[in-house]
């Protein structure tokens, strides 16, 4: 069996695969790690047949939609999952079969009411129901201590103790344990009455996850997040360097529009000499009228460098085939103690 492992801060996820028919799954996909398990699979020499999110994610987010875009192969979640791009929806008791791995599907809710763990051979992909030294939390959207008391002491912790464990997370660095050393030493299994457990997952009081309400609304849609829409918009635009501006406005070279896209009282507070204003929001309703010639060469600039980025992107959308973003924006501008005019435009 192919099997890697990819740690994502605490976010695991896994690469499994069956050597003999040369296919693979991929079990919870982070979407900042996208090439690197592209390249695993290309170096054990398998194809990725499903992609398989154990639950809907609210703490990072889930590469299954973009991966399913560029492969062309089935997203796969537990029927419950909200997310209308589901290619296939998975119940309790039935399996992928992938050359001779079989993936058998147990429904294990309790930490979402869509979460699913999988059991290939001798390891049991626990997503966040069970982790080493502690279980998923119940106090995100659809979760449900009574559920979770139900999915771990009346189903997983009933498996072979030697069954080997292998959690969505891990904080600590650790790979994976086994049914029977949580049954032992996770101190969340030690309240093995239901009322006891249900009470302490109620008092957890935990913080909520960075990017929780972010990493839903992507996960439950498909839709981007704001990363992602930066770094598409950054990958269609040239970008020029703050010195490499400074250098040509203190030159006097003209053959550069240099198109702030702030509001009008930042850019009357101070902008690049020989700025043009045009807020970002009125950008595609001005452009014909401010901007007549296509051919030329236009910079667009902003207050931290990311709006300008999608406004040099939305420009090249337009046909203005030479704008480039500013690398950097007017606050590291002005931090570096370059010149600076105040006032209406001319
Ligand atoms: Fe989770």
């Amino acid at each position: 069996m192919v099997f890697e492992q990819v740690a994502t801060g605490g976010c695991q996820s896994y690469l499994v695969g069956c050597e003999q028919s040369c296919g693979a799954v991929l079990i919870d996909p982070e979407l900042s790690q996208i090439d690197h398990y592209l390249g695993l699979a290309a170096r054990h020499g398998v194809r990725i047949r499903y992609l398989i999110d154990t639950h809907t994610h609210a703490d990072h987010f889930s590469a299954t939609r973009e991966l399913a875009r560029q492969l062309k192969v089935p997203v796969v979640m537990h029927r419950a999952s909200p997310a209308p791009f589901v290619d296939m929806r998975l119940a309790d008791g039935e399996m992928l079969v992938l050359g001779k791995l079989r993936l058998s599907v147990l429904h294990t809710p309790g930490h979402t009411a869509d979460s699913m763990c999988l059991q290939v051979e001798d390891r049991l992909f626990t997503g966040d129901t069970l982790l080493i030294g502690a279980t998923g939390r119940t106090d995100l959207p659809s979760g449900d201590p009574e559920a979770l008391y139900d999915s771990l002491f009346n189903r997983l912790l009933r498996l072979e103790p030697a069954l080997k464990v292998c959690p969505a997370h891990d904080y600590k660095g650790r790979t994976h344990s086994t049914i029977g050393d949580e049954l032992a030493t996770n101190p969340r299994l030690q309240k093995r009455e239901r009322a006891e457990f249900v009470e302490m997952m109620r008092s957890l009081n935990l913080t909520m996850p960075t990017h929780v309400t972010e990493a839903l609304r992507t996960n439950m849609s498909g839709g981007k997040t704001v990363a992602r829409l930066l770094a598409e918009a950054g990958a269609t635009v040239p970008f020029m360097a703050l010195a490499e501006l400074k250098a040509r406005v203190e030159a006097g070279e003209d053959d550069l529009i240099v198109l702030d896209v702030r509001e009008r009282d930042a850019y009357e507070a101070g902008h690049v000499p020989g700025a043009r204003l045009l807020p970002r929001g009125q950008l595609e309703l001005r452009v014909n009228q401010d901007l007549p010639d296509p051919t030329r060469r236009i910079l667009s600039c902003c207050e931290l460098g990311y709006i300008s980025t999608l406004a040099a992107a939305t420009l090249r959308d337009m046909g203005f085939l030479h704008a480039v973003a500013l690398d950097g924006g007017m606050k590291a501008w002005r931090e570096a103690g370059y010149p600076l005019k105040a006032g209406k435009e001319p």
